[in-house]
């Protein structure tokens, strides 16, 4: 009887094909899926773009540049209160100057500062932080 040989090429060949196999399968046997935690977070922040809706923030401020001008761009505003959620709290609950006072019930505080959590977590996203470069690129102003 013959024996089969098989070459090396013909052996790395084989393994490879192995190890795609063996990868493929655990990948559907443990699907690419986010924790109940981040869904959770989720669907507060999305909640919570109900809330920013409800009670028309847009009319004064800004995400991501566009909104309307009397109030600071919100974007990032849960960086730069230092990630304090009591901080923005007090910002719904006082108001101060032109920024009315919102009485917010428990729920919507907590759905409006997880939107604010992810729109911060986007990135920066203030438009006026950048210039427009001659070749069209943008370049920061400062972080
Ligand atoms: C009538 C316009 C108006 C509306 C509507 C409004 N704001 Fe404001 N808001 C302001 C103004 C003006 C300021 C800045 C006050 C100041 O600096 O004296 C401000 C400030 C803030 C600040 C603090 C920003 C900072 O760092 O100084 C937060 C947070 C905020 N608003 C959140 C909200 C949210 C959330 C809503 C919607 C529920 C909202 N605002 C609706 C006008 C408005």
């Amino acid at each position: 009887m013959k024996s089969i040989k098989i070459s090396v090429p013909a052996i790395f060949f084989i393994a490879l094909c192995l190890l795609f196999l063996v990868f493929s399968f655990s990948i559907y046997l443990k699907p690419y899926s986010i924790s109940t935690f981040q869904k959770n977070e989720f669907e507060l922040a999305g909640k919570g773009r109900l809330v920013w809706q409800k009670y028309n923030c847009q009319a004064c401020h800004q995400l991501y540049g566009l909104g309307g001008y009397l109030g600071p761009d919100l974007t990032n505003e849960f960086r730069k209160l230092n990630k304090n959620e009591d901080a923005l709290r007090a910002f719904f609950k006082g108001g101060m100057k032109q920024m009315p006072q919102f009485n917010l019930s428990k729920e919507e505080e907590i759905q409006l500062i997880e939107f604010l959590k992810s729109t911060d977590a986007t990135g920066n996203a203030d438009p006026r932080k950048y210039k427009i470069l001659s070749n069209g690129m943008t370049e920061q102003y400062e972080k």
